[in-house]
């Protein structure tokens, strides 16, 4: 029988890990502050930024959400992150991606200070992270490593695919994997014979963005597998053929006319996989942990706690 990986399970356990860290800082002045800058109307990037304020309330982290329009310009973003540098009760700043297309990205996560970019996506942490050098890590990389770490997984020696080659997810959880030993691929679009690449992984890990794109031709049988995808789907007879009927998956389908689905085939990987994690309930909560993490690590290296 496969296993599941239990992100909630484990974002609990971080959680609870973090409270004593949080009360001491606030003990020696005030709790740690995260600003999420959150522009236009992404619904998707709504609800993924209404979680990660719903974290901080939980566990006593200042949060202050900015929700600029979506007709704002690279210069005024530039000044919005530069006001947040200078904030000294900000501890972490968080640009929630996509960003409309008139904004150059680039330029703005170069303007988040580097020890408040909770995200790790500024470019001296990614350097840091490719030397192996302390400094904040991506969100769901760290969260993906310290799933397979507190299910003792091992990792050295291992072969592991990663399919998907974006800067937030793709080349980061390739660069923790190879620090951790593990011989890394990393694969995408221009990948010739993906499912061939795919069934040589022991740990497979799913970054693409298309729903159940990765079926059981790309899981070699025992492979743990790591879904990174939430994809929405709302066509009935689409999620009645990646459910393969499944009764109870249709019937929350019908309650909401669409269903969330990872990369990887959910009966798939079910039959196939000796540990997977399911959509929603793996990826998703750890790096919304991940991230109150790095808060909180930028706020004690603020404070001088460490
Ligand atoms: N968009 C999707 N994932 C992320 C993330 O981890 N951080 C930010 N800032 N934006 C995202």
């Amino acid at each position: 029988m496969p296993q599941i990986l239990d992100g909630n399970r484990v974002r609990d356990e971080i959680k609870s890990e973090l409270n004593p860290r949080v009360a001491a800082l606030s003990a020696k002045g005030r709790p740690p502050g995260l600003a999420v800058v959150l522009v236009g109307h992404n619904p998707a990037s709504e609800i993924y930024v209404r979680n990660k304020i719903k974290a901080c309330q939980d566990l006593g982290i200042f949060s202050e959400s900015i929700a600029p329009p979506d007709s704002i310009t690279t210069e005024e973003l530039l000044a919005t992150v530069e006001q947040l540098n200078a904030r000294p009760d900000i501890d972490g700043i968080l640009v929630q991606l996509p960003l409309p297309k008139q904004v150059d990205t680039k330029r703005i996560l170069l303007a988040v200070a580097p020890q408040k970019d909770v995200d790790g996506f500024h470019p001296c942490n990614v350097g840091n992270l490719v030397a192996g050098l302390p400094g904040p890590r991506a969100c769901t990389p760290a969260g993906i490593i310290e799933l397979l770490k507190r299910y003792r997984i091992p990792i050295a020696g291992k072969r592991a695919v990663v399919v998907g080659r974006s800067d937030i997810v793709g080349k980061p959880v390739a660069m923790l994997l190879l620090h951790e030993h593990a011989t890394v691929t990393i694969c995408h679009s221009k990948t010739p014979d993906l499912a061939a690449v795919c069934r040589e992984a022991d740990i497979l890990v799913a970054a693409i963005g298309r729903a159940a794109m990765i079926t059981r031709e790309f899981i070699r049988p025992g492979a743990v597998v790591i879904d990174v995808g939430t994809n929405r789907v709302d066509d009935r007879q689409e999620a009645a053929r990646i459910f393969r009927n499944s009764e109870e998956r249709l019937a929350a389908f019908d309650k909401r006319g669409n269903v969330l689905v990872g990369d990887v085939n959910p009966a798939d990987v079910a039959e196939l996989a000796s540990f997977y994690t399911p959509v929603p309930g793996g990826v998703g909560p750890l790096t919304i942990a991940m991230l109150m993490v790095n808060t909180v690590a930028a706020a004690e290296r603020r404070a001088g706690l460490c």
